[in-house]
């Protein structure tokens, strides 16, 4: 190689460097016949590149810490959003165990109706904390269900969504879980509350745990109405499809019923 083609040959490597390629080529300009100049630049910039490099090895190994530990906060705080979730049903023992039947369902439909699986994470959130917002209620509200309540606790009652939207703002990850929760009394129909929403204006996410919510609350034993059986409660389902729920929500519901019957 030329003394020319050799400071074409540094030119190259170095912009090649620069543009994040690195490569061993550069030893070969650091030999003893390399002339002076070149060999200089050359054995100047090896040592750079190296120096990035590791430099680069140690930014990434702090990304990924910093990943893992994000994840941990993440599942702590979720933990803990969980457990005031699940105390907050404590107070009720005909509704123990409904947050989490309600998150349950609310994934497993959301991953049947093709929902990706970070998505459907959120829809589970959703299921799990539709209800924090009756934290404050006073106890009468979790004793007495029947449709004879007054109706100055009818209109606390319907605060709920919004109130679990106060007190869930805060938390950021939660992402569009927040707006599930607030919307989970919604109906298709325009006919649901608090605001009203028709159709397509009530998130995916917010119907699926409806369903869920509804087909949970039907099944169970409560002390203000009779316990169904899971058929009769989809038949219930499916009239109230097109009206409240979306027929698709139900269907997928059926065959997560299904799944688990034989697993
Ligand atoms: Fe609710
Ligand atoms: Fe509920």
């Amino acid at each position: 190689m030329s003394d020319h083609e050799m400071e074409k040959k540094l030119m190259r490597i170095i912009s090649d460097i620069a543009e994040g390629r690195y490569s061993d080529e550069i030893m070969e300009l650091t030999r003893y016949d390399v002339p002076d100049t070149t060999r200089t630049i050359a054995e100047a910039v090896a040592l750079m590149m190296v120096k990035v490099e590791a430099r680069e090895f140690k930014l990434q190994q702090l990304v990924d810490e910093l990943k893992e530990l994000n994840e941990k906060i993440r599942k702590n705080t979720i933990a803990a959003v969980t457990a005031m979730a699940q105390a907050l049903a404590a107070r009720d023992i005909y509704t123990e165990g409904h947050t989490s039947r309600v998150a349950g369902f609310s994934y497993e439909i959301a991953l049947e109706l093709g929902l990706k699986p970070e998505e459907a994470e959120y829809v589970r959130l959703a299921g799990a904390l539709h209800d924090i917002g009756k934290i404050g209620f006073p106890d009468v509200l979790f004793s007495e269900h029947d449709a004879r309540l007054p109706s100055e606790l009818v209109k606390q009652i319907s605060r709920h969504p919004a109130i679990g939207v106060k007190i869930l703002e805060p938390l950021d990850f939660l992402g569009p879980a927040i707006d599930y929760v607030a919307a989970h009394h919604e109906r298709l129909d325009g006919k649901g509350y608090p605001r009203g929403l028709k159709e397509d204006r009530i998130p995916l996410g917010a119907q699926i745990v409806s369903v869920a919510d509804i087909y949970d609350a039907i099944t169970s034993e409560r002390p203000y109405q009779k316990t169904r059986t899971p058929e009769e409660t989809l038949v219930i389902l499916h009239d109230i499809a097109g009206t409240r729920v979306r027929i698709e929500i139900v269907e997928a519901l059926e065959k997560v019923l299904r799944t688990r019957e034989q697993t």
